[in-house]
């Protein structure tokens, strides 16, 4: 049974309580009448104790899809302290805002939550956020690996990560205990609640779909005078996925062709050319210049020795024009990887390159592979956490929105609405404070 839950609040007015839901694992919130011995409390005043162990949390919900601003709503409700056996209930670390997160509300991701009315809202509601760090506040019976005061991340999609609190029933499978026997030692918040997306997506883009390594190895081995190990080429290179592949890549050997479009300036442009190639980046090339019909001339003459060392793999999170000199870079038998469509153009399959060169497309989705390889996910995740504790992997620029427990709807709204514009200086992230 939970006990001096932290932080906490009474409140007068609607309540809500929870109660499972058999699909996520979470616990949904019920509309109710507060207990009768409530003592009266203004419903402005705040208590971080009380008599009877309340949390009060708050959660962004929506009811409708929509555009964030339009659809998101901050709603209050209050959990009991009593648990059941097997759940645990959690408090919000860091979460950020993912491009899919946008999409998910706004209807066009390809998987939709279920609107539950068991959330204690007005309409049917669901809450948005996949990705985050939570820290176990209490457990239930019989939960034995985990226990207070542990992080933790989800281990199944649309866990509903934007919210202060919140009680997850069969904790042991619905979350993954983070850093094993290491413990999180030497990790931030801000770096687990990122680890399980963009760099996973990135890792397995790398490692999956062409083996890089072995062609590097090979060429080496066959004495082909190779300069370095095998190419790769990526756009939306200063993506969090994009800068997690240029670090992956630079650890595993590899060299990459990075692409990013133009900042306002010249210097700015530079600014981050500079910045990806700290990272770990072989070349970085605008967007003008990879369009332009000197690319792949460029491409033979100042990277691959005249095709002599090929480019076999291609990640494309962009579509549209730059999806298009994807494949007019790629070697024969090249493989193409496209796992977002930030331009919101698609790109012809032209047929020539598929016969003649027998490139082959493929989608990556980190959902449905987490779905089939659970344990192979949370190895990715392991790994790339010891990388981030030893120093060799470093989160992408964050654009932290501290969420408070008196933090305005309009501020959390803005930070998720502003997440599909482009030319950011950081990927929102909320950092949860006193709540
Ligand atoms: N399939 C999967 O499993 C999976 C997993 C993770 C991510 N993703 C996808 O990967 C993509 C990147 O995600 P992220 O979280 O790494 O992104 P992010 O850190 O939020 O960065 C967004 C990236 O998109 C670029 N961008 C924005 N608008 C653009 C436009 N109109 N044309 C071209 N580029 C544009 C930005 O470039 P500027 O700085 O130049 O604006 C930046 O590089 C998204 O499409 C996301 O949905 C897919």
């Amino acid at each position: 049974m939970a006990s001096a839950l932290k932080p906490h609040a009474l409140r007068l007015g609607r309540s809500t309580l929870l109660t499972p839901t058999a699909r996520t694992g979470l616990l949904s919130l019920r509309t109710t009448k507060p207990p009768l011995t409530t003592p009266a409390t203004p419903s402005t005043r705040r208590h971080k104790s009380g008599p009877y162990g309340y949390t009060q949390a708050k959660t962004l919900v929506f009811s409708s899809f929509g555009e964030p601003a339009d659809v998101l709503h901050l709603h209050t409700s209050s959990i009991s302290p009593q648990l059941r056996d097997g759940a645990a209930l959690l408090r919000a670390l860091a979460a950020p805002v993912n491009p899919a997160d946008v999409n998910t509300i706004q209807g066009t991701y390809g998987s939709r939550p279920a609107f539950s009315s068991l959330l204690g809202t007005a309409e049917p509601a669901a809450v948005p956020g996949n990705e985050g760090c939570f820290e176990v506040v209490a457990v239930g019976g019989g939960v034995t690996g985990l226990g207070r005061g542990d992080w933790v991340i989800p281990a199944v999609g649309g866990f509903g990560t934007f919210r202060t609190h919140v009680v997850v029933e069969e904790a042991e499978r619905v979350l993954f205990r983070v850093g094993g026997e290491r413990g999180v030692e030497g990790l931030t918040a801000k770096q687990v609640a990122t680890v399980s997306v963009n760099p996973c997506s990135g890792y397995r883009m790398l490692k999956d779909y062409v083996d890089l390594v072995d062609l590097s190895v090979k060429s080496f081995a066959r004495g082909e005078g190779a300069t370095g190990g095998a190419w790769f080429l990526q756009n939306g290179a200063n993506s969090g996925v994009g800068r997690s592949v240029i670090q992956l890549g630079k650890l595993w050997g590899l060299r990459s062709i990075n692409v990013v479009r133009e900042r306002a300036t010249p210097e700015e442009t530079e600014a981050l050319k500079s910045e990806l190639k700290e990272l770990g980046a072989t070349v970085v090339v605008t967007e003008s210049e990879f369009l332009d019909r000197s690319f792949t001339a460029r491409l033979k003459e100042e990277w691959t020795r005249g095709d002599k060392e090929p480019l076999m793999l291609g990640l494309n999170c962009v579509g549209g024009k730059s999806a298009s000199a994807m494949v007019k870079a790629l070697s024969p038998k090249g493989c193409m990887v496209t796992y977002g469509g930030m331009s919101r153009q698609s790109f012809p399959f032209p047929t020539g390159p598929q016969i003649f060169k027998r490139l082959r497309f493929e989608g990556f989705w980190l959902s449905e592979w987490a779905k089939e390889n659970p344990a192979e996910k949370r190895n990715t995740v392991n790994e790339i956490l010891d990388l981030m504790r030893d120093g060799k992997f470093k989160e992408a620029p964050f654009k932290e929105v501290e969420w408070n427990w008196d933090t305005e709807e309009k501020v959390l709204k803005d930070a998720i609405q502003g997440t599909l514009e482009g030319f950011r200086g950081g990927k929102g992230l909320f950092v949860f404070g006193e709540t």
